[in-house]
């Protein structure tokens, strides 16, 4: 079959927009957002007469800002392309301590000139600050009339005011709660945009087309034929330069309860009836509303954690998670955990989830590894030895080295009646030229373009908290304990977790 371009929706290259970036000297600002900017920018995905405004509280004469995006815009640092110059020349900065109430004069009066002066009706807040200042930083807006477009006093007939927000969206389910409280007292949903990156990787938006596209898995996709879904998501980093948040977090925070989750509705969502973003997200929170609540009598049935001690990886020394700087040497967070989860619904009735995560790992590894019921009669028993890998498993492979293999079992060449576990295999780079998008490129243009399908809902969030919020008290109240794992192994209980081998 030929390409399809754009399957269900076109890529549209965004209007022009203010797009106002609070906590742009940050990492993530710095990391992941100017250089997506820049990138579209280049693609010709975003429009050229789109303004970029940095709030930040570090001073900066013109001179240095514009080498800060150059760093920050990947290519262009150094580079003297037209390109380059012209992302550079799209840029401003607005110095101001986004915490402080009186600060929010200045950064009205530079948007109002700057939209003015550009002609421009449409902003995007950007939220790229630390999760305790979100819930001020809405209240600021609001109460300086930054949320409407009438604060220009120019006709805006049509404009949007849209806000994007980072992840972590809440701490536990009451914080969650009243964000969204907040949030939604100021903007209606479909101007909030809640990201978690996950869902703007290339590989996980192939989740649904691999499931709604291709006819033939659908007769096989539950509990008659799925034996049970690992979703793991390892990283051979520590915590680098993040332990204040970190410490606070704990990977169940960090990345359970978004990654995983929002992976694992993707794997679990019945088909939407269409790709418009309520249909998808109607789906996806019927997912979060059919997990089986955490069993708290019996906690170790299901949870487990641990955190990194001394270990080698890549045959490098590093340190205990508590010899990390700014650790106390006493705290417990975990590095590491596995939860196994059911969802209580006729497709996967009986079917264990497991999502483990973790944090110095031996290799950096996303993967959701979907593992079939064995044969019902295994006739060749008597002929060749057969392992649990009789098994069928579909790999979908997250990152690295992204794409999709199945493992089937076929005859050894040979006299024997060998068996040997093979694997179709399909490599995004194998299949397709270039590098795949980054995910906060795809994000960020659907933003702007008022697509909100890969963002997640308050519904959608607040369910997500009320699966976690009881894990994470079990934890707090040490009823699971916190074990102790070599950095660069698998982990405490190293390959076995309630009964399955990850290894
Ligand atoms: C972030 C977490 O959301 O995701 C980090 O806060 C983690 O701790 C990162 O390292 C992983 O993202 P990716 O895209 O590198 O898998």
């Amino acid at each position: 079959m030929n390409d399809c371009p754009g399957v269900a929706k076109d890529v549209k290259s965004s209007d022009p927009c203010v797009i106002a970036i609070f906590g742009i000297t940050g990492d993530l600002a710095r990391k992941k957002i100017l250089p997506a900017l820049y990138n579209l920018f280049k693609m010709g995905l975003l429009n050229p007469r789109t303004r970029i405004i940095g709030i930040g509280r570090r001073k900066y004469s013109n001179i240095e800002y514009n080498e800060y995006i150059k760093s920050s815009a990947p290519d262009a640092a150094g580079a003297e392309s037209q390109a380059a110059a012209d992302f550079i020349a799209m840029n401003d900065y607005c110095c101001a301590d986004f915490n402080l109430p009186y600060e929010y004069a200045g950064i009205k009066d530079f948007l109002k000139k700057t939209a003015v002066k550009y002609k421009i009706c449409d902003f995007l807040y950007y939220l790229s600050t630390p999760p305790a200042d979100f819930e001020r930083i809405i209240t600021l807006i609001h109460d300086s009339g930054l949320s409407k477009p009438d604060f220009l006093d120019i006709s805006c007939a049509g404009a949007f005011v849209r806000v994007v927000i980072e992840k972590p969206y809440g701490y536990d389910i009451d914080s969650a709660k009243s964000l969204n409280r907040k949030v939604l007292s100021i903007f209606s949903e479909d101007q909030i945009y809640r990201i978690d990156h996950y869902l703007g990787k290339e590989t996980v938006q192939n989740i649904m087309i691999f499931r709604f596209i291709n006819g033939i898995f659908e007769p096989i996709w539950n509990q008659n034929y799925i034996d049970n879904v690992q979703i793991r998501v390892f990283e051979s980093e520590g915590i680098g330069s993040r332990a204040n948040y970190f410490d606070r977090s704990g990977i169940i925070r960090d990345i359970i309860q978004n990654h995983s989750l929002q992976m694992l509705s993707m794997i679990a969502m019945e088909p939407p009836a269409s790709m418009d973003a309520d249909s998808v997200r109607n789906e996806k929170l019927k997912v979060f509303q059919s997990m089986r609540p955490f069993d708290g009598s019996n906690p170790s049935s299901s949870l487990a954690a641990g955190q990194y001690a001394a270990g080698e990886i890549g045959g490098a020394p590093v340190p205990a998670y508590t010899d990390e700087s700014n650790i106390d040497k006493n705290s417990e967070t975990e590095t590491f955990a596995a939860i196994k989860l059911l969802i209580d619904n006729w497709r996967w009735a009986g079917v264990p989830f497991y999502l483990t995560a973790a944090k110095r790992m031996p290799e950096r590894l996303t993967e959701v590894i979907v593992t079939f019921k064995p044969a019902p009669h295994l006739i060749f028993n008597n002929f060749c030895h057969v392992s649990e890998q009789v098994s069928n498993k579909l790999v979908i492979r997250v990152q690295p080295d992204e794409g999709i293999s199945l493992k089937i079992l076929c005859k050894k060449p040979g006299f024997e009646m060998g068996l040997h576990t093979v694997s179709m295999d399909f490599n995004y780079s194998s299949a397709f030229d270039g590098a795949l998008p980054e995910a906060y490129e795809r994000l960020i243009l659907d933003a702007l373009n008022g697509d909100a399908t890969l963002f997640m809902r308050s519904d959608e969030i607040e369910a997500a908290w009320d699966y976690i919020t009881p894990i994470l008290n079990c934890l707090k109240n040490r009823e699971v304990k916190v074990k102790k794992y070599a950095a660069g192994s698998l982990g405490p209980e190293l390959c076995g977790f309630f009964g399955l081998n990850i290894c």
